[in-house]
Parts: C-alpha cells; sequence; structure tokens
C-alpha cells in the first residue's frame, strides 16, 4: 500500500504562522526547456524568482531535444531552488509546501523537477503539490497585485505556446473546461516552423514578428484553417505547408510571407476567440498566456475581437515560470489540497479529465 507521507502532515498544511498568514510556498517548472524557481510568501507577493532559459543549447538542433532538457534541468535545478531560497531568505522547513509542475510535458524534465520537489518535501516533512501546468498558466492571472483585480471565475484562458494551444473555460479552482484545443500544430511550433523556412533561427516566432513588421500581408494570400467554423479548435498545419510552397517557389519576398502568415494567424486567433466567447457568455475575462501572447498582432487581433477585457500577464509570467507553479500550489494548500507522495508525472495531463485526448500534447 502507498503511504501518503504528505498526508501525514495534514494538520500542518495550512501552516499558518501565528499572524495567521500562511508561510511561503516554493515552485519548481521542468515541463520543457525552462528550468525555474520561486518562491512566494503566503499572500502570494512573489519573493524571489529564478528562469534558466535552455533554448541556446536546443537551438542547433531546432527545436526541444528531450534527452538535453532532461540533463540541463537536472544540472540547474538545484542551484536555481538554492538562489531563489537565498534571495528570499527562506529555509525549507518555513514553507508551507513545495510544488512542482508534474505534467503534461517531457517526461524526463517532469521527473527531474517533480522528484526534487518531492525530496525536499519529504526531507522538510512538508506537503507535496504536483501542479498540472496547464492549471499554473490558468490561475496566473489571479496573482495578487497583477491587475487592477483578478478576473472573477468563470472566465477564458488562450493559452498559444509552443507546446500547448488550447482554449479553457476556467469555472473555478479545479474546475475546467477546454473549449477547444489543436488538431496538429500548437501555434508557437507553427511560427517556429515558419520562420525555419524563412532561414531565421530557432526559435523563430520573434524573429518572424521582426520580419513582418517590414513587410506587406496584403502581398500575399495564404490560407486562414478553421476560421468560421464552429467551436474553437485550431489547426495550422495547412497553413505552414502553404508557407512551405510560397517560400519554394521562390516567388514572395521573405517579408511579406512573414507578415501574411502572422496575419492568418492572428485572425485565425482571434475568430476562435470569438466563438469561445459565445461558449461561456458568462466570462469575465479573456487571459493570454505562452510566449505567442509576446507577438503584436497576436494580441491586438485577440483584444479587438470580444468586448472582453484582454488580461495579458508580463511576458515573464506568460511564458513558463515557476511563478504560476508555486501560485497554483498556494491556491491549492489554500484550499486544503496536497498530493501522495506516490503522485507520478504524467507526460499527457489534460486539465479537464471529460475531454477527448490530444492528438499530440
Ligand atoms: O510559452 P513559451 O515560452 O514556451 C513553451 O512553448 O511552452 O513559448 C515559446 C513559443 C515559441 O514557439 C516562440 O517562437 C513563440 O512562443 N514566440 C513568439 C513570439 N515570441 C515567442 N511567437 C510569435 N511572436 C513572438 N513575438
Ligand atoms: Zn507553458
Amino acid at each position: 500500500m502507498a503511504v501518503d507521507i504528505a498526508a501525514s502532515y495534514r494538520a500542518r498544511v495550512m501552516n499558518e504562522t501565528h499572524s495567521g498568514q500562511m508561510r511561503p510556498v516554493l515552485g519548481i517548472e521542468s515541463s520543457c526547456d525552462e528550468t525555474a524557481a520561486a518562491v512566494l510568501d503566503g499572500t502570494g507577493r512573489i519573493l524571489a524568482e529564478a528562469v534558466f532559459t535552455q533554448s541556446e543549447e536546443h537551438a542547433r538542433f531546432g527545436g526541444v531535444v528531450p534527452e538535453i532538457a532532461a540533463r540541463a534541468h537536472l544540472q540547474r535545478l538545484a542551484g536555481l531552488v538554492q538562489g531563489v531560497l537565498d534571495e528570499a531568505g527562506v529555509r525549507a522547513g518555513d514553507l508551507a509546501g513545495i510544488a512542482a509542475t508534474a505534467g503534461p510535458g517531457l517526461i524526463g524534465g517532469l521527473i527531474v523537477g517533480a522528484s526534487f520537489g518531492k525530496g525536499m518535501a519529504l526531507g522538510a516533512g512538508l506537503p507535496f503539490i504536483g501542479v498540472n501546468h496547464l492549471e499554473a498558466h490558468a490561475l496566473t492571472a489571479r496573482l495578487p497585485g497583477l491587475f487592477e483585480a483578478p478576473p472573477a471565475y468563470p472566465y477564458l484562458l488562450m493559452l498559444v505556446s509552443g507546446g500547448h494551444c488550447q482554449c479553457v473555460a476556467v469555472l473555478g479552482l479545479g474546475e475546467y473546461r477546454r473549449l477547444g484545443t489543436t488538431l496538429d500544430d500548437a501555434v508557437g511550433e507553427a511560427f517556429d516552423k515558419a520562420a525555419k523556412l524563412l532561414g531565421l533561427p530557432w526559435p523563430g516566432g520573434a524573429h518572424l514578428e521582426r520580419l513582418a513588421a517590414t513587410g506587406d500581408a496584403s502581398a500575399v494570400k495564404l490560407p486562414r484553417p478553421m476560421l468560421g467554423r464552429p467551436g474553437c479548435d485550431f489547426s495550422f498545419s495547412g497553413l505552414k505547408t502553404a508557407v512551405a510552397q510560397m517560400v519554394a517557389k521562390g516567388e514572395a519576398r521573405p517579408q511579406d510571407i512573414a507578415a501574411g502568415f502572422q496575419a492568418s494567424v492572428a485572425a485565425v486567433l482571434a475568430d476562435r476567440a470569438r466563438h469561445a466567447a459565445a461558449m461561456l457568455p458568462e466570462a469575465t475575462a479573456m487571459v493570454v498566456a505562452g510566449g505567442v501572447a509576446a507577438n503584436q498582432a497576436v494580441r491586438a487581433a485577440l483584444a479587438a475581437a470580444t468586448p472582453l477585457a484582454l488580461l495579458a500577464p508580463p511576458l515573464r509570467l506568460c511564458t513558463d515560470n515557476a511563478v504560476m507553479v508555486a501560485w497554483a500550489g498556494l491556491e491549492r494548500l489554500r484550499a486544503g489540497q496536497n498530493d501522495a507522495m506516490s503522485l507520478a508525472p504524467r507526460p499527457r495531463w489534460p486539465l479537464d479529465e471529460m475531454s477527448p485526448p490530444m492528438k499530440f500534447r
């Protein structure tokens, strides 16, 4: 029988200090190619945060290499965690709990981060929280102080990153409905592939945006997949193929192709956002997350698509980070939740277990 060691500390889960405030929470992120650690105080104030981006180690392969990612997490994580604890002036024993991403993501990195978190939690006698990476993105907008007021439930999340592309109804803590997802590539992946076709370095999203700024979208005709289709699923492989064919023909200018590609993606995302808003008429806001949220054309299109307020956390909290993991852990601890040490990392872990499995991630 699996012994739930963390549960034996249940009495301490709330970990209230004498002032009635929860103790700090440590967050760990290692699901893809960012190694990150952060400490929040019991109210959610950021005491320390650190991110090590591995993109240099993967760049020459033109994408994230799982084995290299896992090794890099292993090399970096202990130092990053020690660094944020020191900066926050907090020792492991002072924490209310340790939250680590347990999925979805690359299994090697997940095992490194979750095992590290569990080991630390065991050693210090603390609760462990295995956080769903998508839930962490979904709850980031609720961090105190980020917006004038945190969005009230229910709200919409547009998650547009290199690994994930989905629209989620955030109904409450632990209550999510996936309204749509990609049938093939994630949107960031599409940016990266289009950029590669245009001869730009990986990851190419930001390079493509710079090139697009000098081009004319109306000079090229590219498809806008899924536009007008019911629901809010996404598909980008047809657009990528069209870019590949256009590049191969060599007739259009690269900057015009970049501009046309970006305009297509922005139009598709705006259309999907409109559909999502119609699927959740009670939504109070639309939150964007993921690296593609850095794209100004995408942001502008999403902001104009619906009457909902578009909430974009600062970029460092939109992309993969550990603040969001610590915050999700804090929210779950507050709700009296923690996980068993037997919790296994899950490379695929849909936010909404009722949804059909995604094709890729
Ligand atoms: O969220 P993120 O940092 O990592 C994950 O994929 O989880 O997102 C990275 C993705 C990459 O595909 C990158 O090319 C894309 O976000 N990206 C952009 C921009 N900046 C980053 N895509 C379009 N325009 C940008 N300015
Ligand atoms: Zn992410």
